[in-house]
């Protein structure tokens, strides 16, 4: 895609331009065209990519000007530069530069670029096509041009083509490991056989369920082998993450590039006088009903989302910080509440539900201390399976959950990054269940939380969900309801399971 940009813009000055003023102009722009506008361009470049003014009038204390480029000094940069050169040039003249305004601002695609690439947003204005091209015409303030917005419309474009040729293209999947298979001596669906047994039961909300004391006793069992084998051998500290995400988090850990249809949003009240809320309260005492459409007019927000990814929450708490050497890795968990999913319709068992339960592992450091943690992680894990849980699973190299959170499909660029998800076998439907993952996240962390290392290296990160849900239906799928049947390390942990409801 070859990319052509055009803007006109007024320089407001603070008086006249005289005779004097308009020869140093003059003198400005063969400057700016001639040398400024080509610092920093690569040799053998085309004069045509390169910014330059193509046009330039004076009325009365207006410098009017039109500035062309492709990719390199692109025009906005170009006004830029040529606004510090005007602006001591004539400075000498006595006129000081009181406002940039910009009348047009053009962008041109060649290549094929489809319709459905164009996004739908305020700052284009209008879009034709014609003989290959398709012309952008934005409504863009200096501001707009300063946040590179025309920069980030063109790459935004170029994700939606390259996006629309993965069409029907599955997520990157490329298998890393398989564990020895295992004798088949139950095949029931184990959210059906704890729900008969009245182990859980539906919540009053989508996706959510209640669980009884004998599958926690499970999740508990769980959490202490992962605390007796990989937390606390590895040396990971306990901490508390938030669970609401609010914005700039999600803009931060790249969430709002597209997670929109599987968040739970957060509101909050308009006021918190109670005089606000009196009709709302009575409504409801008249009627038993929570009368949902006067609350919309009530509160404010969304202010963010409910924890979905559980790590970047985390994230504040080092940001605009540089971390010593002697904290290096930084090794951290979080297991202190629910995340929540809008998951695709349907009732799903335990392994596909809108809330669930997480130990979230966290650590940061070189780029060389955040693989080899993620080594460390996957033999740890590696022998739990095999020796502890005796499951049969295997593990993959798929799209990092960070690209296909922001909506992407296929690998990432670079081989040392990425998430290795492990799945498990369930005998009763054939099917293989992501129960976890361990991920290298490089340095998008680091980076969008503005966090450094003392040596001045590059800072990385990566992070392990072990969801408890999928361990439990994974482990029960496998081994069935009998703790006879069940590895020693999971009998002794779960102990006697505690029958505390009988029902009439
Ligand atoms: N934060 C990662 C995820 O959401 C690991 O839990 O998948
Ligand atoms: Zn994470």
């Amino acid at each position: 895609m070859h990319v052509h940009f055009a803007l006109k813009a007024d320089l407001c000055f603070s008086n006249e331009l005289g005779p004097d003023a308009r020869s140093a102009v003059d003198a400005a722009v063969k400057e700016a065209n001639g040398r400024l506008f080509c610092k920093g361009v690569p040799r053998g470049v085309p004069p045509e990519e390169i910014g330059r003014i193509t046009l330039w009038d004076v009325e009365e204390n207006i410098l009017f000007l039109e500035i062309e480029s492709g990719g390199y000094t692109r025009a906005h940069d170009a006004l830029f530069r040529f606004r510090k050169l005007i602006g001591s040039a004539l400075g000498k003249h006595h006129l000081g530069l009181r406002e940039i305004r910009v009348r047009e601002f053009r962008v041109t695609l060649t290549g094929d670029v489809m319709e459905s690439a164009i996004p739908r947003i305020p700052f284009i204005q209008s879009v034709k096509c014609d003989e290959g091209n398709v012309v952008l015409d934005l409504q863009v303030t200096t501001q707009d041009l300063e946040n590179r917005v025309p920069d980030r419309i063109v790459k935004l474009i170029e994700e939606k083509v390259q996006a629309a040729g993965y069409g029907g293209k599955t997520e990157h999947w490329e298998l890393l490991y398989e564990s020895p298979k295992k004798e088949r001596t139950y095949t029931g669906n184990p959210t059906d056989e704890m729900a008969a047994r009245h182990w859980i039961r539906h919540g009053s909300s989508r996706g959510q369920w209640i669980y009884g004391p004998q599958p926690i006793q499970l999740f508990r069992a769980f959490t202490a082998i992962v605390e007796e084998e990989i937390i606390k051998p590895l040396g990971f500290s306990e901490m508390v993450f938030p669970k609401l995400d609010t914005w700039d988090v999600l803009s931060r850990s790249g969430h709002a590039k597209g997670v929109y249809p599987e968040i739970y949003y957060v509101c909050i009240p308009k006021t918190r006088d109670p005089a606000f809320w009196e009709d709302v309260a009575d409504y409801f005492k008249v009627t038993g009903e929570v009368p949902v459409e006067m609350l919309r007019e009530r509160i404010d927000g969304p202010i963010g989302a409910l924890c979905y990814a559980q790590c970047p929450s985390f994230w504040p708490f080092v940001q605009g910080r540089t971390v010593a050497n002697s904290s290096l890795p930084v090794k951290i968990f979080d297991r202190s509440g629910t995340s929540h999913r809008y998951e695709s319709g349907g009732i799903h068992g335990i392994e596909r539900v809108d809330e669930f339960h997480r130990i979230e592992i966290v650590w940061f450091g070189t780029v060389d201390q955040t693989t080899r943690m993620a080594e460390d992680l996957h033999g740890a894990y590696t022998r739990v399976f095999n020796e502890l849980l005796e499951l049969e699973w295997r593990c993959a190299k798929v799209t990092p959950w960070f690209m296909a959170q922001e909506g992407m499909v296929g690998a990432c660029g670079c081989d040392a990054v990425g998430t290795t998800d492990y799945e498990a076998y369930l005998p009763y439907s054939d099917a293989w269940l992501e129960f976890q993952n361990v991920s290298v996240n490089g340095d998008k962390y680091p980076k969008g939380f503005n966090v450094k290392i003392q040596s001045g290296e590059e800072c990385w990160s990566g992070c392990s969900g072990i969801g408890l849900e999928r361990w439990t239906a994974a482990f029960l799928a496998q081994k069935g309801f009998d703790p006879a049947e069940w590895p020693e390390a999971v009998v002794q942990r779960v102990g006697t399971l505690n029958e505390v409801f009988r029902f009439l």
